[in-house]
């Protein structure tokens, strides 16, 4: 988090929230985070490798006595106003971003018995929908926040679980727990290598003077992502009970190797497949990644990440032309050790590992071949392993 991105946001939703609802809050953060391999392995028990960033989402809170929840955004226009009564089970109609801190709410409720409103105002520095989990850092914060205003004193493991329990179920996006843990468990300079069959962790330092991540903002809406994702995890579960059936009986798919996908080919048509070989073979590639990782070796790293995207491109089929092309132009200039989308694809963001002090001569040579291309300025930011999330001092 920069320090004036700090200062301007948490001055703005301070702002509006004592216009709106009057009163001083108490004021959150959650990172966002990207993902650096390991793509669409969470949901398949399998590795994944995500490092919480210095952006993401800042929040103004304050319990309610009126039996409200009232919610609003610097930069979405719709505003809420909920009775919590009529908070059910799942999303309502309507409720746009705001089904995010709700299903938190209604996630809280039913773990702590709590069951008081709240008023939120929140803002982010991070690029929305776009692949950075933007989604995932205002359900922590929500629950970061929730949890501090009732004094719950829940840890980040429980408070990331609350915020994915709020995903899958309220939201109803069937995905792994990689970007509520990523969110809640961040640590500066440190990515976070999550074993989602336990769920286990670790942190891995990361060294950013030898290696930058630039994220390449491809700006292409991401509109099918949600039913594209959620097939996704339908056809693994389908490719996982032909593999128990067939070869063996294994926990999760992400552990099968390549051969027993081979093995019951013949059972499979070719998208479950090549579904199932993205997922054995990405969880040889996040092994290669990690051990690259812990001796620094950011050359392998990016190696592993080239070999991911062109896995999730050609076997899972979630990469789109923009993330091939400014993944491909990436990848040809000096001083890239490699270049992959990251989050659940189907446009938005992909990342590039880089030569510290780099970013802005690979900015220049990317950015004209996409616009030539698309007729789209793509958006460039260096990103950092930032701090996991917490309450901010007073503004
Ligand atoms: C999205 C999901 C995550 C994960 C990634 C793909 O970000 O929310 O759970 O599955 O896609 O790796």
């Amino acid at each position: 988090m920069t320090a004036r991105a700090n200062a301007r946001l948490v001055a703005a939703i301070t702002a509006k929230f004592r216009d709106r609802y009057q009163g001083e809050p108490r004021l959150f953060f959650a990172p966002g985070r990207i993902n650096l391999v390991g793509a669409h392995l969470d949901y398949n028990g399998g590795d994944v490798l995500p490092m919480a960033v210095d952006r993401g989402l800042y929040a103004a809170a304050r319990l309610t006595t009126d039996g409200r929840i009232r919610l609003c955004s610097l930069d979405q226009d719709l505003t809420l106003e909920v009775a919590t009564g009529a908070i059910g089970n799942r999303a309502q109609q309507g409720q746009g971003w705001g089904a995010y801190p709700l299903g938190v709410w209604h996630c809280f409720r039913e773990k702590s018995g709590l069951n008081a409103g709240f008023e939120l105002v929140v803002g982010g520095d991070l690029p929305m929908a776009s692949g950075l989990s933007s989604s995932a850092a205002i359900e922590v914060v929500t629950a970061v926040a929730l949890d501090a205003l009732h004094g719950t004193q829940l840890d980040r493991l429980q408070l990331a679980l609350l915020a994915h329990r709020a995903e899958n179920g309220y939201v109803g996006l069937r995905c792994g727990i990689m970007d509520q843990f990523a969110s809640a468990l961040g640590r500066p300079g440190q990515v976070l290598l999550l074993h989602c069959a336990g769920p286990r962790y670790e942190h891995v330092p990361f060294d950013p003077r030898a290696c930058e991540v630039l994220v390449m903002d491809t700006k292409k809406p991401r509109r099918l992502a949600k039913t594209g994702f959620n097939e996704r995890v339908a056809q693994c579960a389908t490719a996982h009970e032909i593999l128990r059936t067939h070869v063996r009986d294994l926990p999760h798919l992400a552990q099968y190797s390549l051969s027993d996908v081979e093995q019951a080919r013949d059972a499979m048509d070719e998208v479950l497949f090549k579904r199932a070989r993205h997922v054995v073979t990405e969880m040889e590639r996040i092994a290669k990644g990690a051990a690259a990782l812990r001796r620094h070796d950011y050359g392998a790293l990016g190696a592993a990440l080239d070999l991911s995207h062109r896995s999730t491109a050609i076997d899972y089929e979630v990469s789109c032309d923009e993330l091939d092309l400014i993944t491909d132009a990436a990848r040809g200039c000096e001083g890239v050790f490699g270049a992959r989308l990251t989050g659940a694809g189907f446009g938005g963001c992909a990342i590039a590992l880089i030569r510290p002090g780099l970013a802005d001569k690979v900015a220049a040579a990317v950015a004209p071949v996409f616009e030539a291309r698309f007729g789209v300025q793509p958006a460039f930011d260096v990103l950092r392993a930032g701090m996991g999330p917490g309450e901010l001092p007073a503004a």
